[in-house]
Formats: structure tokens, C-alpha cells, sequence
């Protein structure tokens, strides 16, 4: 929707979210099921889910499953991981292809599961109930307005304008009348889909003074068939396109459409859906892209373009020359395009595309190509060649001069010989080239070229098998890109005791309390809050030095700009402008790309960014810049003391061990990319100098610290409140602080409320995220595969100032044992100082990264002693009670059952000896399978800070009102506190209201992080409402048959309060740093998971085949909501060790900013078949028995990571390269492609490092 500009909807009808249904009026099924399916946890995505759902219905009303997953590709999700997204839309398809189990009870998977599935526990895998859906109804949804389609067929139709401010917007309604505006205005862009156009003027600063938009012109918008080929009008928009497409293949014999079938395949993936539907074919072809999926093929499929003008009609080939932009190729002033033409293939011509991205869907493409070649009759002789490649430069480029080299040879191994050599010598990519991965994407030149020659192998074997032999039966699934399969699965937890009363909500999937407001888009989120009179906005002015002294700061252009009402710098902090370390607004020197030096406030947002520009900051570089662990090493620059843990004896151990290995791995950071932007709204009072601040925030307190000591005004004065927040994740733990206090600075300077939404690019610059890593090893070992010894170093990239990190730190030596048992351990770590910007919390704190190196420790000593790394995992793993290195007491057990469940439930022998078989019978493609155990823990070594309190309110009419410290972050936690309190209190859930987290109604709460919202809030509630419940006893025990209110009415009578806190004074933790020792966690929460991958050794693309996972629960409290929780970790966690990728520059700049260089996963990376199962066990120190879920999940996204290496291992060893070689983590593409070495990679040219700057390095 931000690329629709407004005035392109004049005579549409425009169904928003709250046209779809409401909770004032009537939800729609699309959203009642979203919302049962408990396919939304944070929300702030669920709108977007609604509508792509619904206008699939709208045209679809009974759609296939690969029609959700196609019309769902487009959108994010960051908390749930997608299933329960998929599966709410799948309750529309006749055929659904949700596991059978749930209804016929005939189950896809085989009889193992079955069985586990039917033993006497009582096992459940109904989350949700489909007998309670409504019907969709097509008829009941509103009609196309008559009135505009009167306006529409109107043949008095006259040109339309809209003229604004700054610039003019026409809708000509005539080809006639286009022609005429192009010759009055030829440097203004034709509007159509705004795909190109629109992200240029937002993130380009392009301006343009008229626009023309012909969108609707049906001169554009047609097909023809000829008997040479097809002609597409321009204004067809992509999707338009893909259905022609497809009709014409069914029409057509395979043999004419091979380039359409190339461009079909492309165009499944090219964006999401709701690009497809606007972009348009002229505006894709006319604009150019480098990256473009469909120019190349169209080139190689020899297309042509028709213009028209004023002057009249002329054709241009769609060749090398208008792809590289060649002057004499171009458009000519007053053209535009008005259809395609694209010729049919013949029989000895064989047309195909090829791509390769960080994202099966909506990604740009790493490298692309579009290839064809045509064969003298009957033989397999070159007649003419086409090779265009996409991504490798400003432009598309041809392979022109190898093409014509190669033209009358013959298509065998020999000619594919010469011609990689002669594309990597005629297409050079320099070493220090955008977008980095250089030699990656050189390789991919001619891996994708091979590609291209054995598909085109295989299609001369078809034609005559006696002349042209076929491809190697090895080499046939290098031909096949990974289909995008619809995901299924099941979700088992234990069902509830049927003794337990019918009114108790505790033990069910109850659906998040605020689900239904989610889907309708009336849950408010900050921004959603409505403007206040006065109210500013503000924009932010950071650093572009990584490290540097500011020389001045001119702020006159900014200041006198319209709309503009102050500039806002550290001279303005009336209180402390560095707490603790941390800086609100730079002074006198910046210490990191990004850091806040002043900020705009003007009328609307629009104006403080275009003041914020003019703001003039000169500095000067100072030294050292520290930007990697390697360099902080060398210089010695930390931001924190080491912290060691030892036991045993370490040296001594390394003399009697069989085996020694040292190794190093390097862990990179990760973006929360929490889907709400960091926002606050800060309203000054008139009085006592008071300040209200509504955020979302997983820490109120911190807020009105900071807010208070910037200020410096009493804690007193500073109310904060959080109602939701649209996903955290660990990134709303300390940064809300610190921007809260540079709102409040700006609201107190300006005296006006101040609204501070910062844009994704200045969230993922400005608040950093986790932390990189950085592990060093040396471990000792039994050929039997008994770890006897292990000495580990983490190193941790902290950024510029100390936010968390000490405590992440903290968190990685004390908890990077994981499951294993070695008695002689030595870990130690550092927090190192860089000048980057200030990495924080993020779900696992430190130990989704360190775990990487232990398992990578694991994998090697496998390796050295022959073994699977499964069967060293076991042999090292916990097996009784016992101490961790910290000396702290814990009973395994649950350990054990989650590992060998899943072993067992997941057949993974099994499936590794078929998955051996498998890359015994395809090179170019391989499956790996991994499992990995998890021990880890909740809360934090530090008592005072696993206190929580709560307030209970019960009114005269019944009603409840329920507070507690903690934040409601999608995770549910106000609903768990909700079933919590309607146990307590022994009234229905209805009855319970929880409105929002304030400093005002709970002071001083702890952060909701750490995994123990539930644990400790929950006893909060708990205590508050056995409190009330004790002074209702009297009452309720002179008469037990009354009704509550009857009983709450009595209570008032006789004067009992009616209001009551609760406290729990926390878990006794403690971490002795002196002696190593320590009850630093209250408990463990244990899991195990297994993944199975398929890797494409020629492009390094993977595909998740399956993942299983066994999670320790205890007693769920809410099986949905865990069940929830553990699955998103998961696919976080999976996005975390393989396609999320940040980039840095040598000098410190972020440079990727938002989704298009930066890819969490979609729909399409989630396991094609995900089990997850809660198993029970006993905790009785927790609420009712549970365990903390929020992180745990995380860490397990690592098996993917093992199976990726496992596939790689398998390629590498078919190569005869040695078994052991660094793994590192993300597992991207590029990493995968360059580790599974053989003849590409060893053909492309090498750059010496010490003679270019990369475009982006390594900070881990
Ligand atoms: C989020 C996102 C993801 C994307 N992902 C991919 C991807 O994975 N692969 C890929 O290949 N592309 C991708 N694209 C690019 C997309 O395909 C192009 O932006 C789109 O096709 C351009 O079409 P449009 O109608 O929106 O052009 P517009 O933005 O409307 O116009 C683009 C330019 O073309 C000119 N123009 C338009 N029509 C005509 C005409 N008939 N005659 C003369 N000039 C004309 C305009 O003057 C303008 O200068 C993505 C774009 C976005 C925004
Ligand atoms: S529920 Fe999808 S982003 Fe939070």
C-alpha cells in the first residue's frame, strides 16, 4: 500500500482492513480464523495477513493451498514463524492439506508417529476448532460500487488533474491524449505501477515535478497471438502477465514456449504478490533494473519492444545494447512503450532462466540469467547463443562476444569449458564491487551456466536419444530449482486432566486476548494513538563516522524550514546526557555510524526529514576505529572484565587425551527486525514538571529512569506506559530508554508533545542488535569420542557503549556448556569495546551464538574419530543428576527424553541412511540431517531481578481489573496472566480485564525478558488474587451457593478492600563471579531438534525438508501460545544461522537497512513438514508447573545450520576435500556455494586481499 499513490485510486473502491469486518459490526471469517488459528501473536502483521487472504478469497473463493502460500509470499511475520498464518488460510481450501490426522484421523506420516501419537498419555493436537468457524459467505461481501462503474464506462471521459504543492499529477484518458502529455512533459515518469518510481523518490530523494499515469489506459492492456508469437500490452501487470501466460502453455505445444515457461518460473518468485499485482511489463522492461528476472530471458528470448509517439509506431529490439543502456538503444523523447512482443521457441531452440537468491521469494536475485541457444537442425552445432546475466553490475549484461565465439561449436563438455573461461574473462566483477560476495557471484556466472548446459543436454537427448547422449543420472537434479511446497504438520501437547472444572482456562490453547483486535486492526499501537494538539515530530540527525570529533553543527538552513519548531542537541539535556554509559545525544565526538547527534522537531514528519537533511555536521576522523573483534583485540579495547568459569583440570586433562583440535568460529549478528518500529509518543504536562511517554517497551521502568535522569526530575514525575508492542524480541529492552529520553528532552525543549517513529532504516542503524561472536577452542578428546577437555574463549562484538552486553556475556560462559558434560572445562569471556553501535539483548541473550561454537566442537571431534556427530552428542551429553561447571544441581532426565524422542519420532537414522543414499545417487545436490540437544535456562543470576507485582481490582458489578509489571509483546502473556487469574479467583476468563503496563500502576517492575513474564508476573497475580480470595472466605463460607457478584457486593458491605497487590519477591539466583560457582538459574528447560536440508551445491540455495522438534514444557499454561512461541524462536532462530546477513562496511556503516537487503525468512524457508511436540514433565518451582518458553526455541533454528553442514560435509567428501572445515554462521547461499568447492570454484579468478577495500567485512 505505501507504493500506491493516492491519486492513482481515483474511481477505485478501497477495502482497508476495517471494510473486510470489525469487532463493532461483524468479523469477517478471515479474521475470526486467523485469530483461532492463533495465526497472530504481536498483531502488528495480522492486518496484512487479513487482506492477502481476503483478496485472495475475493477472487478465489475455494483456493488451493499453493494459492495461500503464493498470496501470503509477500508478507512478514516475525513472531509466529508462519504456520498457524498457512493454516488458517488452508481452512478455506476444499482440499485441505493440514494434517489429515486432526480430522480423519489418517495421518500423512508414517506409523511411528502414529503410535506415538495414540500412547496412553493422552496426547493432543487440536489447537484450535474448526466446528466454531463461521462460513465464508462470497455473497455477503460489498459489491463494486454502480456508481463507479458508471464513472468508468463514462465515454465523456475527460483528462484528469490534481495539482498540489509541488507537483502535478495527470491521468490521460486516450493513447491519443498520452502521446500529447509525453510531448508536453517528456521528462516526467509514467506512473503505472510505481514499483520503480515510488521506492526512488523515497529512498532516492528523486523529485518530479508532473507525473502521468495511463494505468488504466486500455490501449496498454491486451494480448494478441500471432503465429509468430505473442504480443503483451504494457500495462499488464505482472500478474496479468503470469496468467497469459500460463494460458497460452496450456494452449500451445511445449516446443513454442520455452521462453514463457522461463518467465513463468521467474515470475513465482519475482517480489511478493502485492508487487506482482501492480507492477506492470512496460515498467519493468523501460526501468531497467540490474537485477531484473525477466529482461535477461526476454532478450534471450529475442522479444521486441513496440513504441509509439506522436510521430507514430516503430519496434527496438529488447537486446544487450537496451539493457546496457547503449544511447543509441534508449527510448527516444516522447516514445513510450506500448506492447511486447515475444516469439514463440522452435524446435532446436531452447530458452531458459536461471536465479539465485538470499529468499526462495521476494528477494532480489544474488545473480540471475536469462540463456537460450539455437541449434542447426538435427545437430547439436551452435547457430546462435544468448547468455544475459542480472546483479553483477549497474546494468544487465551480455555475454555477447563469448556467444559469438562459440557460435558452430558443439554443445559438449569441451565448448562449456571454453565458454566459463570466456564469460569470467568477458564479464568482470571487481573485487571491491556493491553488494560484495564477489567471488560468490562469480562462480554463479558459470555454475548457472552449467545449469544452462545440462538442461539443454538433456533437452537434445529427448530429441534424438541415439545422437546426443543424456546427462549423467548423478547430474539430473542439478536441473530442478526447490519447489515451493505447501507446509503441513502436527503440534502435540498433553491434553488437559478431564477432572480439571470446565471454567478453568488453565492447561487450554486459549487464543491470545487481543487476537480478534489483531486481525480487524482495531488493536492500538502506539502510532495508532490519534494526534494531539501541538504535537511535533521528530527526526533524527546521527553520525555518518564511525569515530570521530565534531568539528560544528550548523543548524540555521534546518531551522529555517517550514513547519520547523526547534533543533534539538546535547546542549538541551537539562540532566544527564550519558547514563551509565549511554549517550543521548553525541557531543563534541561521535563514537559510532549511526549515533544520534541532534534531532528535527517540525510539524509533520515530512518536514523534520527534510530538515534533518539540511542539517550540516563537519568532523574530523580520529583513530583508532575499531570496527571487527579482531581489531578490538588488537587494541586491547574492552567494554567489560573477563569472566571465566573453570572446573577440573584443564592442563593437566590435555597431557593423557588421545586427540587435541583447536578451531575458531565466527557467529554474526543478528536485526530483531521486530515488525513495529521503535515508537514513542511523549506528552509534556503543564505541571510539576510531569511527563507521560506511551511506548512500546519491554522495560517501562528503564524508561522512566532514563527519561527521569535526563530530565533530572524525581522517577515520580515520569509515567510510562505500554499498552502492546508489535514484537521486541530483546530490542525494546534497553533502546526505548535511551530514545525515550531523547523524545522527552525534545518534549521538555519544545514544550509540545513529541511523536518519534523511527523509519526501518534508522531502527536497524540506530538500535543495533545481537550480539556478533567470536569463538576460540581447544578441546581434548578420547578416540571413542569422550570429550575430556575443553578451553573455550568467546569473544563478543558490544559495539560503542556497555547497554546489556556484560550481562550477555555473562549469560554465554555460564549457560555455553549446553547439554554436555566435560569434567575439565575452562570458558572465559570479553565484551569488546568497537565503534559500532551498541548491540543489546536479543531472545537467547548470548546463547544462540555460543552454542554454535559448542556444537561446532562437537562436529569436529566426530569428525577425528569417525563418528556421526549425533553419537558424540550422546556420549557427552548430561546422563544423571549432576553439577554444571557453575556447581549448580540439576536432574537431566527431561534432557534425555526430549533427545531420544526425537531421535526416535523423527526416524533419523533412518532418514540419514536414506538421505546417505540420496547423495550417493546426485552430485549436484545433497541432504544433510542434524540433531541438537538444548539445556537452557530462564531468568537471570541476579535475585532482586526476578521480582514482579501485580494489582488486582475487583468492582462492584464483579468485574476485574488486572496490572502487572510485565509487557505484552505478542508473546500472551497478559492472556496466560488472565487464565492465571481465572483459576485464582474461580471466575470465568470474560470477567477479566488487562488493559496496559504502566509505571504508575506497578512501579519499579523488572524487564519482561529472560523467558519469565509468565513465572514471575504469574505468582505476582497469583499472590494478589489468593490475597482477595482469603478476605472473601468469610463471605463465601456463610454463602457457599451464591453468586461471585453477590459475593462482591457482601465484601463491600462490610467494608473488605477490594483492591490488592500482588508480590513475588523472585527466584533466590545468585552468581558467586569470584568462585566460579553460583544457583544462577532457577531451573532448565530442555528441548531437542532435528532438520533435515537439501542443498544445491551449484547455487548454495537450501531447502528445510523437515524439522522436529521435542520441547520440555512441563505443564503448558496455554499450549497455543507455547506451542507459538517455540515455533517462532525456531524460524527466528533458522533466519538467524542462514539467510540473515548483516553487512558492514571496512568503515562502519550499516549497510543493510531494510527488507530488501535484509532477509528474514517467509512462508517459503519454513519446514515443508514441522512437528512439534511439548513434553511434559514436572517444575514445581514455576506457576502451576510450567517452564519459561519464550527463548528456547531459538537455539534449536541451530539444527538447520548442522543439516546444512552435514550436506556440505557429504559434497565435500564426494569431491575427496577434507572432512573438517570451519563452520561459521549465518550458512547464506554465498557460504554454502563456496564451501562445496569443485571445478567453478576453482576457475574464477582470485583478488589479492591487500590490494582492494571490500565492499563489506566479517565483525564477528
Ligand atoms: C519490493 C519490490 C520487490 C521487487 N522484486 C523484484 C524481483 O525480485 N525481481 C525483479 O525482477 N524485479 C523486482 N522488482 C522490480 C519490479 O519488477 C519493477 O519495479 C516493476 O516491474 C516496474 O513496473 P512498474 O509498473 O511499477 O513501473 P513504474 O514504477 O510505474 O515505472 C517505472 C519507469 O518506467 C517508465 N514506464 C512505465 N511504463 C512505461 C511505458 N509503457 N512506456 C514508457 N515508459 C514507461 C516510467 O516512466 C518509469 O520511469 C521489485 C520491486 C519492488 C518494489
Ligand atoms: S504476529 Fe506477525 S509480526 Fe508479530
Amino acid at each position: 500500500a505505501c507504493l500506491v499513490p493516492i491519486c492513482s485510486l481515483h474511481g477505485s473502491a478501497v477495502t482497508t482492513v476495517e471494510g473486510v469486518g470489525s469487532i463493532k459490526t461483524r468479523i469477517h471469517p478471515v479474521q475470526e480464523r486467523l485469530a483461532k488459528c492463533h495465526g497472530t501473536q504481536c498483531g502488528f502483521c495480522s492486518p496484512g495477513m487479513v487482506m492477502s487472504i481476503y483478496t485472495l478469497l475475493r477472487n478465489h473463493p475455494e483456493p488451493t493451498p499453493e494459492q495461500i502460500m503464493e498470496a501470503l509470499g509477500g508478507n512478514l511475520c516475525r513472531c509466529t514463524g508462519y504456520r498457524p498464518i498457512i493454516e488458517s488460510g488452508k481452512t478455506f481450501c476444499v482440499e485441505s492439506s493440514v494434517c489429515q490426522l486432526k480430522g480423519s484421523g489418517k495421518c500423512c506420516m508414517d506409523q511411528d508417529e502414529r503410535a506415538f501419537v495414540t500412547r496412553p498419555e493422552k496426547i493432543c493436537t487440536k489447537l484450535y476448532n474448526e466446528d466454531e468457524f463461521q462460513t465464508l459467505d462470497p455473497s455477503q461481501e460489498p459489491i463494486f460500487p454502480p456508481e463507479l462503474i458508471r464513472m468508468a464506462e463514462d465515454p465523456n471521459k475527460r483528462r484528469l488533474t490534481f495539482q498540489g504543492e509541488r507537483t502535478t499529477w495527470i491521468t490521460p484518458v486516450t493513447l491519443d491524449d498520452l502521446l500529447e502529455l509525453k510531448v508536453n512533459f517528456p521528462k516526467a515518469p509514467l506512473i503505472m505501477g510505481n514499483t520503480t518510481v515510488g521506492p526512488s523518490i523515497k529512498f532516492k530523494d528523486e523529485f518530479h515535478p508532473v507525473f502521468i499515469s495511463p494505468l488504466g489506459l486500455p490501449e496498454l492492456h491486451f494480448v494478441t497471438t500471432t503465429d509468430d508469437g505473442v504480443t503483451i500490452g504494457a500495462g499488464y501487470s505482472l500478474t496479468q502477465l503470469t496468467d497469459s501466460l500460463h494460458f497460452i502453455v496450456s494452449e500451445q505445444p511445449k516446443e513454442k514456449t520455452k521462453t514463457f515457461h522461463a518467465l513463468l518460473k521467474h515470475l513465482r518468485t519475482l517480489a511478493g504478490a502485492q508487487i506482482r499485482n501492480m507492477a506492470t511489463l512496460g515498467g519493468h522492461v523501460v526501468s531497467r533494473p540490474n537485477f531484473s528476472d525477466l529482461n535477461p530471458i526476454l532478450a534471450a528470448g529475442n522479444a521486441t519492444i513496440n513504441l509509439v509517439s506522436k510521430e507514430g509506431e516503430r519496434q527496438i529490439p529488447l537486446n544487450g545494447p537496451f539493457l546496457e543502456r547503449a544511447p543509441e538503444a534508449n527510448l527516444k523523447s516522447g516514445e513510450i512503450v506500448l506492447s511486447i512482443s515475444i516469439p514463440y521457441s522452435t524446435q532446436w531452440h531452447f530458452v531458459s532462466g536461471l536465479r539465485l537468491a538470499q529468499r526462495q521469494e521476494n528477494a532480489f536475485a544474488i545473480v540471475n540469467a536469462g540463456m537460450s541457444v539455437k541449434f542447426e537442425d538435427n545437430t547439436n552445432m551452435i547457430q546462435d547463443l544468448q547468455m544475459f546475466f542480472g546483479s553483477i553490475g549497474p546494468t544487465v549484461v551480455s555475454a555477447s562476444q563469448t556467444c559469438r565465439q562459440l557460435v558452430g561449436r558443439q554443445w559438449e563438455d569441451e565448448m562449456l569449458s571454453d565458454a566459463c573461461r570466456w564469460v569470467l574473462d568477458e564479464i568482470h566483477i571487481p573485487p571491491e564491487a556493491e553488494g560484495g560476495m564477489v567471488e560468490y557471484r562469480r562462480t554463479l556466472l558459470i555454475s548457472l551456466l552449467f545449469k544452462f548446459y545440462l538442461k539443454v543436454r538433456q533437452g537434445l537427448n529427448k530429441m534424438d536419444p541415439q545422437k546426443f547422449p543424456d546427462i549423467p543420472e548423478k547430474f539430473l537434479s542439478a536441473l530442478e530449482d526447490f519447489p515451493i511446497e505447501t507446509p503441513q504438520g502436527i503440534q502435540m501437547f498433553q491434553c488437559v486432566d478431564p477432572y480439571q472444572s470446565p471454567q478453568d482456562p488453565v492447561g487450554h490453547p486459549v487464543m491470545h486476548q487481543s487476537a480478534i483486535k489483531h486481525a480487524t486492526g482495531e488493536a492500538v499501537f502506539c502510532d495508532d494513538m490519534p494526534s494531539l494538539d501541538q504535537e511535533l515530530f521528530l527526526a533524527v540527525v546521527t553520525s555518518t563516522r564511525a569515530h570521530a570529533k565534531i568539528i560544528s553543527i550548523d543548524t540555521s538552513e534546518a531551522l529555517s524550514l517550514p513547519g520547523v519548531a526547534d533543533v534539538i542537541t546535547a546542549e538541551d539535556v537539562p540532566g544527564d546526557n550519558n547514563h551509565h554509559g549511554e549517550i543521548l545525544y553525541a557531543q563534541n565526538e561521535v563514537i559510532c555510524v549511526g549515533q544520534i547527534i541532534c534531532t528535527v522537531a517540525a510539524d509533520t514528519y515530512a518536514h523534520a526529514k527534510e530538515a534533518a537533511k539540511k542539517v550540516k555536521i563537519t568532523f574530523e576522523d580520529t583513530e583508532p576505529r575499531i570496527i571487527t573483534i579482531e581489531q578490538a583485540l588488537e587494541h586491547n579495547s574492552f567494554l567489560s572484565a573477563e569472566k571465566k568459569i573453570e572446573q577440573g583440570n584443564v592442563e593437566h586433562a590435555f597431557k593423557y587425551v588421545d586427540q587435541i583440535i583447536e578451531g575458531e568460529v565466527h557467529v554474526e549478528g543478528q536485526e530483531h527486525f521486530y515488525m513495529e518500529t521503535q515508537t514513542i509518543l511523549a506528552i509534556p504536562k503543564a505541571e510539576d514538571k510531569e511527563m507521560v511517554l506511551h511506548l512500546g517497551t519491554q522495560f517501562p521502568t528503564h524508561v522512566q529512569e532514563y527519561v527521569a535522569a535526563a530530565l533530572n526530575v524525581p522517577r515520580s514525575r515520569i509515567a510510562c506506559h505500554m499498552k502492546r508492542a508489535g514484537g521486541a524480541f530483546g530490542g525494546k529492552v534497553t533502546k526505548p530508554a535511551l530514545l525515550g529520553a531523547v523524545s522527552a528532552v525534545a518534549a521538555n525543549k519544545t514544550g509540545r508533545p513529541i511523536r518519534f517513529i523511527l523509519e526501518r532504516g534508522n531502527d536497524m542503524l540506530i538500535t543495533a542488535g545481537r550480539h556478533p561472536l567470536l569463538g576460540k577452542y581447544k578441546i581434548g578428546f578420547m578416540n571413542n569420542g569422550v570429550i575430556k577437555a575443553a578451553d573455550v574463549e568467546y569473544y563478543v562484538n558490544g559495539g560503542c557503549t556497555p547497554d546489556e552486553s556484560e550481562l550477555v556475556l555473562e549469560f554465554i560462559v555460564l549457560k555455553s556448556e549446553n547439554a554436555y558434560y566435560i569434567p575439565n572445562f575452562r570458558c572465559r569471556g570479553r565484551v569488546c569495546k568497537t565503534n559500532l553501535p551498541s548491540n543489546t539483548a536479543f531472545r537467547g541473550f548470548g546463547f544462540p551464538q555460543a552454542t554454535v561454537v559448542v556444537e561446532a566442537y562437537i562436529n569436529a571431534v566426530a569428525s577425528q574419530c569417525n563418528l556421526l556427530p549425533e553419537e558424540v552428542k550422546e556420549i557427552n551429553m548430561y546422563k544423571r543428576t549432576s553439577k554444571t561447571a557453575y556447581k549448580q544441581t540439576f536432574n537431566p532426565e527431561p534432557l534425555r527424553r526430549c533427545w531420544k524422542e526425537c531421535l526416535e519420532k523423527s526416524s533419523f537414522y533412518a532418514r540419514k541412511q536414506a538421505a546417505e543414499e540420496f547423495n550417493k545417487k546426485n552430485y549436484w545436490k545433497k541432504r544433510g540431517l542434524a540433531a541438537v540437544p538444548m539445556k537452557y535456562t530462564i531468568g537471570v543470576p541476579i535475585a532482586y531481578y526476578n521480582q514482579a507485582a501485580a494489582l488486582v481490582h475487583i468492582y462492584l458489578d464483579g468485574s476485574v481489573l488486572l496490572t502487572h509489571g510485565g509487557c505484552e509483546l505478542g508473546q500472551g502473556l497478559h492472556t496466560k496472566m488472565i487464565q492465571v487469574a481465572s483459576r485464582e479467583l474461580n471466575i470465568p476468563p470474560s470477567y477479566i480485564h488487562l488493559s496496559e503496563t504502566s509505571t504508575i500502576t506497578v512501579p519499579n517492575a523488572v524487564f519482561t525478558a529472560g523467558s519469565m513474564g509468565t513465572d514471575i508476573n504469574g505468582k505476582a497475580v497469583q499472590n494478589a488474587c489468593q490475597i482477595l480470595m482469603a478476605r472473601l472466605q468469610p463471605i463465601i463460607r456463610k454463602n457457599p451457593e451464591g453468586k461471585w457478584e453477590e459475593w462482591i457486593a457482601k465484601a463491600f458491605e462490610e467494608s473488605i478492600s477490594l483492591s490488592a497487590t500482588g508480590y513475588f519477591k523472585g527466584y533466590q539466583t545468585n552468581m558467586d563471579w569470584e568462585k566460579e560457582e553460583g544457583d544462577a538459574y532457577p531451573y532448565f528447560v530442555y528441548g531437542a531438534s532435528c532438520s533435515e536440508v537439501e542443498i544445491d551445491c551449484l547455487t548454495g540455495g537450501h531447502k528445510l525438508l523437515r524439522t522436529d522438534i521435542f520441547m520440555d514444557a512441563a505443564f503448558s499454561i496455554n499450549p497455543a501460545l507455547d506451542i507459538g512461541q517455540v515455533e517462532g524462536a525456531f524460524i527466528q532462530g533458522m533466519g538467524f544461522y542462514t539467510i540473515e546477513e548483516l553487512k558492514y562496511s571496512p568503515e562502519g556503516v550499516l549497510h543493510s537497512r531494510g527488507p530488501d537487503d535484509y532477509k528474514i525468512p517467509t512462508v517459503t524457508e519454513i519446514p515443508e513438514e514441522f512437528y512439534v511436540t511439548l513434553v511434559r514433565s514436572r517444575n514445581p518451582i514455576a506457576i502451576y508447573s510450567s517452564k519459561g518458553l519464550g527463548e528456547a526455541g531459538m537455539f534449536l533454528g541451530s539444527s538447520v545450520l548442522f543439516a546444512i553442514y552435514d550436506a556440505v560435509t557429504a559434497a565435500r567428501r564426494e569431491r575427496g576435500l577434507s572432512k573438517t572445515f570451519a563452520i561459521s554462521s549465518p550458512a547464506t547461499p554465498e557460504l554454502i556455494r563456496m564451501t562445496c568447492v569443485d571445478q567453478f570454484t576453482d576457475m574464477i579468478p582470485r583478488d589479492d586481499p591487500s590490494t582492494f577495500t571490500p565492499w563489506s567485512i566479517r565483525v564477528s
